[in-house]
Order: C-alpha cells, then structure tokens, then sequence
C-alpha cells in the first residue's frame, strides 16, 4: 500500500498528488512514468513522474475518467493498492545546447523533472508552457524556477501570448539557434508542433501516451509506428523521436 502524502488541485479538474513510493522514487528518471491502481478491481492508469522528493514522487492528472475522478477523491492519508514504476525508458539527457520544453495542458506536469536533468547537464532551457485558458495553466511558477525562460500561451488570450504554444516555439527558433525540443501534451498538439522543428532538422522528441495495461512489452496495447516500425511505447519510450511518429495511426488507436 501506498500512502497519499499530500494532494490539491492545481487548475480546473487537475490535481497534484504526492505518493510515498520509495522504490519508485530512489530509482525514477526524467522522461519515466509509473502505472498505479487505486484498487483491487481498479484499472491500471499510466501517468508520468513530475517531480520526486524524498521517497515520494509526484503525479499530475486530470480528472476526466472513473478512475481519475476516483483518484481525486482520495486525501492526504489514503493510500493506492499498487504503484509500479519507474517505467519506460528516461529522457535522452545530455548536453545538447539551448533545449526547449514545450508542454500543452497537463502535459507541462512532464517538464520539470526534464528541465532539472538538461539544466544539471549543462543546458540552457527555455520553457513555453500553453493551455486553453489561464484556468487550465499548470506549473507556471515552478516551471519558471526550473527554466532560464519562460513563455506562457493562452488559446483564448487570457494569459501570457494569445494563440498557441507553437506560435512561440516558431518565434524562438526564429530569434535563436535551438538544439533540442521536448513537445509534451494532447497527440494533435504533439503532432502540429512537431512540424515548426521539421524543416530545420531540430532534433525533437514528443513523450506519448497511448492506452497502456501491463506497461511492461507484454499486452501489445501500446504499440506505435515510429520510422516505419512497430515499438512499443511502455518499453521503447515514451519518448520517442517526433519527426518519425505515425501520429495518424496513433490518433486512429486512441
Ligand atoms: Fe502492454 Fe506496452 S502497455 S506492451
């Protein structure tokens, strides 16, 4: 069992939760994710590591399902059947130059265990972090602790740049020379940002989040199309290069 340290809400529907899990805490990674399950008759919900302190990590997630709404439900105190984790393989972390983290909705919940590990290895990192509306914004002032930049879009304009997070991604690597993108959000999200890197060959990287159940190679559930291949996204990433994702295909599964 698996005790809940702390939990609130952080924007509309969205919650951030602590989870005593030291196995999971002395061992987790940037880019790694852990699949939980509230119950014994609950379902196996993958969500990514955003932050781990201690013996605890942090889980970010909208609730929008059962599970997530039940997840919700629970207070400093309870505790979660099953966390098993870290899972898939880490961010590629390394010195590449000036990196930038783009993140859509609860998707930023990935960045800033990323932007601790590329800033430790000597990067500059400048985040961009977009939402629909400031009421669906998540971890603007840590992600700005954690970033040596950071840009903020609103789709609907009531906060930061009106318009979305890959009009400031074009207009950053318009104005600077840009090594590496992270895209982390809702798969069409990932997939039209993707395309403002393509033309300059900038190497980018998208975490994916396919419907997932043993997280461990075995289901088959999570298969996705990368250069023409079948990987398998609980055990091959779930990051992957963005430029060779079949988003399509992705799309067509989900
Ligand atoms: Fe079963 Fe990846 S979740 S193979």
């Amino acid at each position: 069992m698996y005790k809940i340290e702390k939990t609130d809400a952080i924007a509309d529907k969205v919650y951030q939760m602590w989870v005593n899990a030291p196995h999971v805490a002395r061992n987790a990674q940037a880019g790694q994710f852990l699949i939980f399950r509230i119950d014994e008759n609950g379902e196996r919900i993958p969500l990514t590591i955003s932050a781990v302190n201690g013996d605890s990590v942090r889980i970010i997630f909208m609730a929008v399902g059962k599970t997530t709404t039940h997840l919700a439900s629970l207070k400093a105190g309870d505790h979660i059947l099953d966390v098993a984790g870290p899972l898939g393989k880490p961010s590629e972390i390394k010195k590449f130059g000036t990196c930038v983290l783009v993140g859509g909705g609860v998707g930023t919940a990935c960045l800033p265990i990323i932007a601790r590990a590329l800033r430790n290895a000597g990067n500059r990192v400048i985040g961009i972090i977009g939402a629909r509306n400031a009421g669906l914004l998540i971890l603007e002032d840590e992600m700005g602790e954690v970033c040596d930049e950071l840009q903020v879009s609103t789709d609907d304009g009531s906060r930061g740049f009106h318009g979305f997070a890959a009009d400031l991604l074009k207009q950053t690597i318009a104005k600077e020379p840009v090594n590496a993108v992270w895209i982390i959000g809702p798969t069409i999200m990932m997939k039209v940002t993707a395309e403002v890197t393509r033309p300059a060959g900038i190497r980018t990287f998208v975490s994916l989040n396919p419907i997932m159940v043993d997280g461990t190679g075995m289901c088959g559930s999570c298969r996705v199309t990368v250069g023409g291949e079948t990987r398998f996204a609980c055990v091959d990433g779930p990051e992957f290069d963005a430029h060779q994702v079949d988003f399509n295909g992705l799309m067509q599964r989900m």
